[in-house]
């Protein structure tokens, strides 16, 4: 059980902690702190890895992360999510390409695909009988995919707390069907994400990534929309400063990210999930 420990050298704490937010907001950080230990250190220090070390992962890791993933709240405890580790590199190759040509898929010692399920429980009401005529609706999916994500984040976080590092693969959307071929899905399973899991390779390390300011996307008592342009332009100012550290160019986050939703294309075959999704077997009533 975790407790609260009285740090051996507060000031240097506080200093750490300091830095840690800064980093992620890429600004001063003016909140007081409350409190601090090693799960916030962790958390903020999040950075998505795409160059791993060539060493393997210790034995019984994937246990431990399962263990984590399956530690995270699940709606109703219903727990329509499953995983596939993927570890043989013909495989990966071939997702890889399937993500649409993402190298670190296949670099990466261990590639997980996390799946919204909702086979299980509908096996399980064909053995017993029993109608299930809700996972035909579209808030069944929804339930699947989030019991995913929390999933995997909660394995991601582990994961980082042990030294490893990750990242999240979404191209594992572009081609669905291809995707629950490989991976021999049956109806009603959809791949959500992959995630790709192994030592970061220190020789090219990754940084922490600013992320929009709280006045943001923290909202009290109402939605307030107004006070977000001025905010968003200090951000674009940020990650224009982050992207030339990066050796990309300064476009700032808004211009980044509005290319995403431009066309139909930007979304890499992601524009006909409908159709995949029905392919696969959801109906979406
Ligand atoms: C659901 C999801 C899907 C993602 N898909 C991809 C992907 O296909 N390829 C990739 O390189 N990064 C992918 N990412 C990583 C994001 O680009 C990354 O998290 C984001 O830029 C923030 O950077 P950070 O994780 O380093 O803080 C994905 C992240 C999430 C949460």
């Amino acid at each position: 059980m975790s407790t609260v420990t009285t740090p051996a050298n507060p000031a240097a704490e506080i200093a750490d902690a300091m830095r840690a937010l800064e980093a992620r907001y890429g600004t001063p950080w003016s909140a007081p702190l409350p409190a601090w230990n090693d799960t916030l250190d962790t958390l903020l220090a999040h950075r998505s890895v795409r160059n791993y070390a060539d060493r393997p992962l210790p034995e019984g890791t994937l246990e431990t992360l399962i263990a984590a993933a399956q530690s995270a709240s699940t709606s109703s405890n219903l727990q329509t999510w499953s995983v596939i580790a993927i570890e043989n590199p013909e495989r990966r190759a071939r997702l890889a390409e399937l993500a649409g040509g993402q190298s670190h898929v296949r670099a990466a010692p261990l590639f997980l695909v996390w799946l919204a399920d909702l086979s299980r429980l509908e096996a399980a009401g064909a053995r017993s009988g029993a109608s299930v005529e809700g996972l035909h609706y579209m808030e069944t999916l929804v339930v699947g995919m989030i019991d995913a994500a929390l999933a995997a984040q909660n394995a991601v976080v582990a994961l980082e707390s042990l030294g490893m590092s990750a990242v999240y693969i979404g191209g594992i959307r572009n081609q669905p069907e291809q995707v629950a071929a490989e991976l021999g899905l049956p109806p009603r399973v959809l791949p959500v994400f992959g995630l790709c899991v192994g030592y970061p390779d220190e020789t090219r390390p990754a940084d922490v990534k600013p992320r929009l300011p709280q006045e943001v996307v923290l909202h009290r008592e109402q939605y307030d929309a107004p006070s977000q342009a001025a905010a968003i332009a200090q951000y674009d100012e940020v990650m224009g400063g982050f992207q030339t550290a990066q050796g990309l160019s300064a476009a700032g986050w808004t211009v980044r990210s509005l290319a995403r939703w431009r066309s139909r294309e930007s979304l890499h075959g992601r524009d006909r999930l409908r159709d995949a999704l029905s392919a696969l077997g959801f109906e979406l009533r």
